[in-house]
């Protein structure tokens, strides 16, 4: 049992287990990326550590690059905004793989999709850690998923609470308590 500001959470996907499937992962991408030259695309923050493992173990030709999502609530409008940075190279023609952390409601990831797409790839893919499919709300298509869980709040391996918890290698879950 571990505590994160208020909240407590106990160990649910141990370490072991992540690599593991990561490296299943990796595996299939090798073979189904053979000769694309695929370029991935991290989504930060919560992607860093999964994508750094997953890119170890790629032995196709490859290149990564890292994105963020900026939320931002627009005065004009009541909506949320949501803005894309750093995309710094061309995508047009190229085999993109977008790795994610984790779908909830598939807003973010929807979002990115949609922004990537209008540049035009050859293909888009897509890699998330985790999916709850009780949350998702909007129907996106995923490529690879390494866990599908319940819909509750998990933090560690790259996700956080408030912030923190990114730093612990296993993924931890809230307790009902
Ligand atoms: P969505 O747009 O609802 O799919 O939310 C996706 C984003 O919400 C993820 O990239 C995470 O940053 C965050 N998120 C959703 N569920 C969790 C969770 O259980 N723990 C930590 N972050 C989460």
């Amino acid at each position: 049992m571990i505590q994160i500001e208020d909240l407590k959470f106990e160990e649910f996907i141990p370490e072991n287990n992540i690599l593991n499937r990561v490296k299943e992962i990796s595996e299939k991408i090798n073979t189904d990326f053979t000769n694309k030259k695929p370029l991935f695309l991290g989504i930060l923050n919560g992607s860093f550590l999964f994508a750094a493992d997953l890119f170890k173990h790629i032995s196709v030709p490859c290149e990564i690059s890292f994105l963020k999502v900026n939320s931002y609530i627009n005065t004009e409008s009541t909506g949320k905004m949501k803005e894309l940075i750093g995309i710094n190279q061309s995508l047009t023609d190229r085999h993109v793989v977008i790795i994610e952390d984790i779908v909830d409601t598939g807003r973010t990831l929807q979002y990115i999709f949609d922004t990537v797409k209008a540049e035009n790839p050859a293909s888009i893919s897509v890699i998330t850690l985790l999916h709850k499919p009780e949350a998702t709300i909007i129907p996106v298509k995923l490529d690879y998923v390494g866990f599908e869980i319940k819909n509750e709040f998990v933090v560690g391996y790259g996700l956080d609470y408030n912030g923190y918890g990114r730093n612990l290698p296993a993924i931890y879950i809230k307790t009902k308590d």
